[in-house]
């Protein structure tokens, strides 16, 4: 099989298993295991400082760029081992990264960015398929190919930031916060790319403090708090637990006191980690 195959829907897909990160003494991640079936879309809640960003960096192979290390457990998908392998290998299983912060390269243009991402991808005519669909997922894309990244809005640089990943022809893409700091509009957009994307075969984890437009899009939903799996389930059965909806929704306890009497004690679906 071909690497960029996406292969059968609901395959082995990504598999996190009782992983730990530190940054030198600092333990950022402990014990987090988690499960992305082929074609989903995963999102992993927490608040500033969870650890977020530090999963994505040990399933994309990038830690050691901050500092960062695995120090257990593993990381696999479709069955072969990403943890331990370098950064361009897990790119060459087909595990793209879209970095927080929508990282492009102010000074290239828009045109050159796009071609970045698609060094190590193989074969002329696949990266020309890519660009297609970069091109009409984001038309913008097209209108400013000759400027500079820099002069871009952020939700423009978004997308260019989430265009370059897919000219690697991913079969799984990481999005590190991709709406943080954008206008509610522009949001919208990009999480409506994104179920674009992955209707079109990409599998997607999706890292986000903005809870309600995540649960929108997942299909599963796990919560870190300090560097733990506290919470997982269906989204759409996180989105009306009591704790999600008070911590990561906003939504006050006016609903919980009416749903006290006969309201189902708990929901049995939802697995729930003790520290
Ligand atoms: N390069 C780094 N060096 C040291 N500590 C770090 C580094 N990056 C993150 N951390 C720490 O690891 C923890 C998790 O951070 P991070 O993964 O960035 O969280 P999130 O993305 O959820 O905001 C935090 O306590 C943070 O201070
Ligand atoms: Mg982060």
């Amino acid at each position: 099989m071909n690497v960029h195959d996406p292969g059968p829907p609901g395959g082995p897909g990504l598999t996190v298993r009782d992983l730990a990160v530190n940054y030198g003494p600092v333990t950022a991640l402990r014990g987090v295991s988690l499960d992305v079936p082929r074609g989903a879309v995963v999102t992993v809640l927490g608040g500033n400082g969870a650890g977020k960003s530090t999963l994505l960096r040990a399933i994309s192979g990038t830690l050691r760029f901050h500092r960062g290390g695995i120090t257990a457990g593993t990381v696999t998908f479709g069955g072969e081992r990403l943890s331990g392998a370098g950064t361009s290998a897990v790119v060459a299983h087909g595990v793209v990264q879209v970095p927080e912060g929508r990282k492009v390269f102010a000074r290239m243009t828009v045109e050159e960015n796009l071609r970045a991402g698609a060094l190590g991808a193989p074969g002329r005519g696949a990266a020309a398929e890519a660009r297609e669909r970069v091109l009409t997922l984001f038309p913008v894309l097209a209108e400013r190919a000759r400027q500079r990244a820099g002069l871009l809005s952020g939700g423009e640089q978004q997308m260019l930031a989430i265009g370059r990943a897919l000219m690697a022809r991913p079969r799984m893409l990481l999005l590190d916060e991709p709406t943080l700091g954008l206008a509610p509009m522009m949001a919208t957009r990009i999480a409506e790319t994104v179920r674009e994307i992955n209707a079109q075969g990409t599998t997607v984890l999706l890292v986000e403090q903005n809870a309600a437009l995540a649960l929108s899009l997942a299909s599963h939903a796990y919560v870190l708090e300090v560097g733990e799996v506290v919470l997982s389930g269906p989204a759409a059965e996180l989105a009306e637990s009591d704790e999600v909806r008070r911590r990561y929704l906003g939504i006050g306890d006016d609903r919980d006191e009416a749903l006290t009497a006969g309201a189902p004690a708990a929901r049995p679906t939802l697995t729930r980690w003790s520290a």
